[in-house]
C-alpha cells in the first residue's frame, strides 16, 4: 500500500509524461475496488464500459447505457479517490450529435462524479472531442482496437499490423493519434496496437499514451481489474497478465462455507449470541 499526497488531476497526469514517470491505470466499477486500488497508489481509475462484459456478463460493450455508467461512476467517485476518475461514454451517447455528446459528457461529470470522460474514435470523432473540451470537460481519447466498433472490425482484433489486410492502417492510426491530440484530448488510450507503432505514436504526440495490448513503450498502462485478478471465466487476451487467482480464492472460501454449514462446523458458539 502507498499513500500519495497529491490528488491526481489532468495536468498531473500530463506532468508524468513530461518527467518520464509511467502512468498506472486500472478499471474500477464499485466502491470497495475503488478504495483498494486507490490505497495502492493507482494514478487513474477508469469506470469503463467494459462493465458490460466483466460485471454484467454481456458479449460486447454495446448495450451499456448512460444510466448504468452513471450508477457505476457514483459508486467509484463516492470512494473519493486520489486517482483521477475517468468515465467512459457508452455506445451512441456521443456519436449522434454534438449537443447530445456534450450533454451526456456533462451528465457523467455532474451526476456520476467523473473528472474526465473517455470516448472511442480518431479522425472520425475529433469534432466531438473538440466540442466537449470546449465546455471544459477533459477528454481521454481511445484509438486502435475500439471495442464499440466490434462489428466493423469483425471481432476484437489488433489494429494497424504491418501484415494486416487493410493497407494504410498504420498511417491511419498515426493520423487518428494526431487528430485527437489536435482536438484537445489530454491523453489517449492505445488498444491492440503493435508495439513499434505505439512507440512511434508515443514519441510523436505530446499527450500521454496509455497502452492496453500496445507494448512497453507507451507512457502508461491500463488493464481491466477483473482480468488481472483472475475474476472472470472469459478467455483473457494475450496482453493480459494475471496477477492473482481471486476466482480460485472465492471458490475455495465458498466451498468451505457450504461444507461447514452442512456439517454443523459453522456457526460455533463464538459466532452466536447468548
Ligand atoms: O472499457 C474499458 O474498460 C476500456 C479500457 C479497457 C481501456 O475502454
Amino acid at each position: 500500500m502507498q499513500t500519495r499526497a497529491t490528488k491526481m488531476t489532468v495536468p498531473e497526469i500530463q506532468r508524468l509524461k513530461a518527467v518520464g514517470q509511467k502512468i498506472t491505470a486500472l478499471t474500477a466499477y464499485d466502491y470497495p475496488f475503488a478504495r483498494i486500488l486507490d490505497d495502492c497508489g493507482i494514478d487513474l481509475l477508469l469506470v469503463g464500459d467494459s462493465v458490460g462484459m466483466v460485471v454484467q456478463g454481456m458479449e460486447t460493450t454495446l448495450p451499456v447505457t448512460m444510466q448504468e455508467m452513471i450508477y457505476h461512476l457514483k459508486l467509484v467517485s463516492r470512494a473519493k479517490p486520489r486517482a483521477l476518475v475517468v468515465g467512459d461514454m457508452p455506445f451512441l451517447s456521443y456519436q449522434a450529435g454534438l449537443c447530445e455528446a456534450i450533454a451526456n459528457a456533462g451528465r457523467l461529470i455532474k451526476e456520476g462524479g467523473a473528472e474526465a470522460v473517455k470516448l472511442e474514435g480518431g479522425v472520425n470523432i475529433a469534432r466531438v472531442i473538440r466540442a466537449i473540451v470546449n465546455v471544459d470537460i477533459p477528454v481521454m481519447a481511445h484509438i486502435g482496437l475500439t471495442p464499440q466498433s466490434v462489428h466493423r472490425m469483425g471481432g476484437f482484433k489488433v489494429q494497424g499490423k504491418k501484415s494486416g489486410r487493410q493497407p494504410g492502417a498504420r498511417e491511419r492510426l498515426i493520423e487518428d493519434a494526431q487528430a485527437v491530440t489536435d482536438a484537445g484530448a489530454f491523453a489517449v488510450v492505445l488498444e491492440g496496437v503493435p508495439m513499434d507503432l505505439a512507440h512511434e505514436i508515443t514519441e510523436r504526440i505530446p499527450i500521454p499514451t496509455i497502452g492496453i495490448g500496445a507494448g512497453p513503450y507507451c507512457d502508461g498502462q491500463i488493464l481491466v481489474i477483473h482480468d488481472i485478478l483472475g475474476l472472470t471465466e472469459r478467455l483473457t487476451p494475450k496482453f493480459v497478465k494475471r496477477y492473482a487467482d481471486v476466482r480460485g480464492v472465492v471458490a475455495q472460501a465458498v466451498s468451505t462455507y457450504i461444507n461447514e454449514v452442512r456439517s454443523g462446523a459453522f456457526p460455533l458458539d463464538e459466532h452466536s449470541f447468548h
